[in-house]
């Protein structure tokens, strides 16, 4: 396999007595999905906002392109190329689909030409296959899929590196989920390593190339999509998995 992209070694990260993250590894390749699961507190977002220069850890390395990186502000995460989608996804629901994606772009040699943006936009959107009726609709009127797939399309036009999605899937329903699964494939094809945040596990053994569990804000295991879903969940929860397996057989019993 190619060199990792980013590498995270020993990475801590506290705030006050609360240890967030413990002596985290993480490995992230050119062109692969890497999931990252984990019970409510393992420290997810933790390490997303680490990475996406939000919080500083308090030890170890982060490695970018094979050396080390401070990533001490988001300007400077975004700037090395590490681009991240948060759940709130930060639309402007009265604007219309070219003028989100241009927001905040202001650098950009688009920026004040309607026409470049309009066609940067579409070949953009064209090139992710994405579902938007028009690039001159306004967000208010798209479906949460078609609103997650500006977003990401947004952080694609600084060209990252890297790109976290924050629970892309969350509250769509399931024609929108296999939408945006398949835009994050569009994106890995692009080259790009993708973090996924998710709490569906049906999502994660879709799209993801590796598997990463944390656990208490401690690496607990990687796993590839043919892992199993009791095994996934025993890393999650700390629970061997025969006693998983064993209560969700009780739980069946007892339906
Ligand atoms: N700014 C903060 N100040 C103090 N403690 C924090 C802060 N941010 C996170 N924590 C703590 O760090 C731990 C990890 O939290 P984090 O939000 O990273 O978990 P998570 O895996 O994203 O959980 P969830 O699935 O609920 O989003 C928790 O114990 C949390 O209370
Ligand atoms: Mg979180």
């Amino acid at each position: 396999m190619a060199d990792p992209i980013l590498s995270l070694r020993g990475v801590s990260k506290n705030f006050g007595a609360v240890a967030a993250l413990t002596d985290i590894e993480l490995d992230i390749h050119p062109g692969e999905v890497v999931a990252l699961v984990g019970d409510n507190g393992a420290g997810k977002s933790t390490l997303v906002k680490v990475l996406a220069g939000v919080h500083a850890p308090s030890a170890g390395v982060i490695r970018f392109g094979g050396r080390g990186v401070t990533l001490d502000t988001p300007a400077a995460a975004m700037k090395l190329g590490i681009a991240t989608v948060y759940q709130d996804l930060a639309l402007c629901e009265n604007l219309d689909v070219v003028a989100n994606l241009f927001l905040g772009h202001e650098i950009s040699p688009y920026a004040l030409d309607e026409v470049a943006m309009e066609v940067r936009a579409w070949t953009l959107l064209q090139e992710l296959a994405a579902r938007i009726p028009s690039v001159r609709e306004p967000i208010a009127s798209l479906s949460g899929g078609q609103r997650q797939t500006v977003a990401i399309a947004r952080s694609l036009l600084l060209d990252p590196k890297i790109i976290m999605l924050d629970e892309p899937t969350a509250a769509l329903g399931v024609a929108q989920t296999a939408e945006v699964l398949n835009l994050i494939e569009r994106v890995r094809d692009r080259g790009l390593g993708v973090i996924m945040i998710s709490h569906n596990m049906e999502d994660v053994r879709a799209v993801a190339d590796r598997i990463v569990v944390l656990r208490l804000g401690r690496n607990n295991g990687v796993f590839d999509r043919s892992a199993s879903h009791h095994e996934l969940v025993a890393a999650i929860t700390g629970a061997s998995e025969n006693a998983v397996t064993r209560r969700m057989e009780r739980k069946e019993v007892q339906a």
